[in-house]
């Protein structure tokens, strides 16, 4: 009895001392939730562990979306290169300045929109393992916004080279939102997005302004553009006035002359009928040429 106790606690202290040992070397891989970079940047990601410990003979193995190809790997004490991603050529590189302290943070250069994602930072050693993750958000801020009217009642509004997708708004003079007629978001070969919107001028507003922005924090503000919408309006007014008088006073002059011409035919009929009836004694007709003589003289 007393013996099979005694094997239970060499047992157990033999247990407690590779337990011991184990916990020295095994060890935490922390990185950041996310990291935020605008594009064509160069950014830092970071990598370390916890406790802090000497990472210079372990595995460090950056990787994306497959374990392999890889966005950068090191191992047996120097980087290799040999299965890296293609997007990553000559794009990355492992700090390891502090890697003794069990520090390494992974640099990549010139970030593209296809850069962003979660990265998996993985650290390997003889006796143990660990992975964490973190995102890279990439930014971009668009081209200026150009705003145009195509038609007469009808404003566009474009930018490109968003990232990520970015989203438009269209105020007015108050500030209220107006509804655009048409949108469209469009990804070019680089995954940066262009952006379209349009909209039915309001009758009542003068100033309308374009706003694109992206969804991480970043955005940009058109220069309001002026789109005077009383001014056509009241050239067409003008116009259709002219168009109505100037035609009109063609005809009433012509209709004028056109009466004119005939009270003087009309005249000289009843002056041969006034100077036919004279002879022939008939005085009533008289006053009646005269009145149409005097008419005419109004004209
Ligand atoms: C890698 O970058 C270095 C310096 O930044 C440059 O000299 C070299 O030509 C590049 N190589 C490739 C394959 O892009
Ligand atoms: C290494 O650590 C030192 C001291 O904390 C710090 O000043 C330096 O920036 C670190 N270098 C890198 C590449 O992390
Ligand atoms: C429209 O914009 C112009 C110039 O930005 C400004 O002077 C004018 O007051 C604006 N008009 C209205 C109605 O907001
Ligand atoms: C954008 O967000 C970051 C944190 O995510 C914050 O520190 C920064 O002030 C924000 N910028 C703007 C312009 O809101």
């Amino acid at each position: 009895m007393a013996c099979n106790m005694h094997k239970t606690m060499i047992a157990f202290s033999i247990l407690w001392s590779l337990y011991k040992a184990s916990l020295s070397v095994r060890f935490k891989v922390v990185s950041g939730p996310s990291v935020v970079a605008t594009l064509g940047s160069d950014v830092l990601l970071p990598c370390s562990l916890t406790p802090e410990m000497n990472a210079e003979n372990m595995e460090i193995r950056w990787f994306k979306i497959t374990y392999q190809p890889y966005v950068h790997l090191y191992i047996n004490g120097k980087d290799d290169y040999t299965a890296q991603m293609p997007q990553f050529a000559n794009r990355t590189e492992l700090l390891k300045e502090n890697i003794t302290r069990g520090i390494f943070l992974l640099r990549i250069r010139k970030v593209t929109a296809q850069d962003s994602g979660n990265y998996y930072c993985f650290v390997e050693s003889t006796e143990h393992h660990g992975v964490a993750t973190v995102q890279l958000q990439v930014t971009a801020v668009g081209s200026p916004l150009v705003i145009s009217v195509i038609t007469e009642d009808t404003v566009f509004c474009e930018s490109d080279g968003w990232y990520p997708e970015p989203y438009l708004i269209w105020t007015d003079n108050e500030g209220n939102k107006v509804i655009p007629s048409m949108e469209k978001v469009l990804k070019d070969e680089k995954s940066l997005y262009h952006i379209l919107s349009a909209i039915y001028l309001p009758p009542t507003s003068s100033n309308i302004t374009c706003t694109v922005s992206s969804s991480l924090n970043q955005s940009k503000q058109s220069s309001t553009q002026t789109i005077e919408m009383r001014l056509p309006v009241t050239c067409r007014d003008l116009y259709s006035r002219y168009i109505v008088f100037w035609p009109s006073l063609v005809v009433i002059l012509m209709l004028l002359g056109y009466i004119c011409f005939l009270l003087k035919r009309l005249g000289k009929l009843q002056r041969i009928y006034v100077n036919r009836n004279l002879r022939a004694g008939n005085p009533a007709r008289i006053s009646q040429s005269e009145g149409i003589q005097l008419t005419q003289h109004h004209c």
